[in-house]
């Protein structure tokens, strides 16, 4: 018998795509054609403390302040993706940190979407703990023990 090799990861449409229907319909489009299966989805609100907590890791950087006021400014959409390689296929799809190198790999979503390197459109976990940290954090009702 085969066992399933598939793993997932923490996605995030955040805000300033989030804000725009068409756009997050593109995204799933996207998400689907990838062969990422949505296994949960929700619409979040955060403010200020939320998203500090969050990008902690990046506190003192000259982008911090302005990185979390733009994920509390409206709501943004977080999905759990399953697939082979869930996690480096993800960050892979929505492209690099920074808008200009995004917009020079043609095809990726925040290529297409980003607006600025903190208004960059997408998150995704960048390792197998930090997506069941992530996982957790956002859908504490999913199991990913197994
Ligand atoms: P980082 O963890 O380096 O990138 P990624 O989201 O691709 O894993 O940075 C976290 C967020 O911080 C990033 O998505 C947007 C913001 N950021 C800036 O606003 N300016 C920057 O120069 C960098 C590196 C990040």
């Amino acid at each position: 018998m085969t066992t399933m090799t598939a793993a997932r990861t923490l996605a995030l449409i955040k805000p300033s795509v989030a804000a725009n229907p068409h756009l997050v319909d593109t995204v799933r489009a996207r998400v689907r054609a990838e062969g990422f299966a949505v296994k949960a989805e929700r619409v979040v609100q955060w403010n200020l403390d939320d998203a500090r907590r969050f990008y902690r890791q990046h506190e003192g950087r000259f982008f911090y302040k302005r990185l979390c006021g733009y994920m509390a400014s409206g709501p943004f959409v977080a999905m759990i993706l399953e697939k082979e390689n869930a996690i480096s296929d993800w960050r892979k799809l929505i492209g690099p940190t920074r808008s200009i190198a995004a917009r020079l790999e043609s095809g990726s979503l925040r290529g297409d979407m980003a607006v600025s390197d903190t208004r960059n459109a997408f998150h995704g976990s960048d390792s197998v703990n930090s997506a069941r940290e992530e996982i957790e954090m956002f859908f504490p009702e999913e199991s990913t023990a197994g």
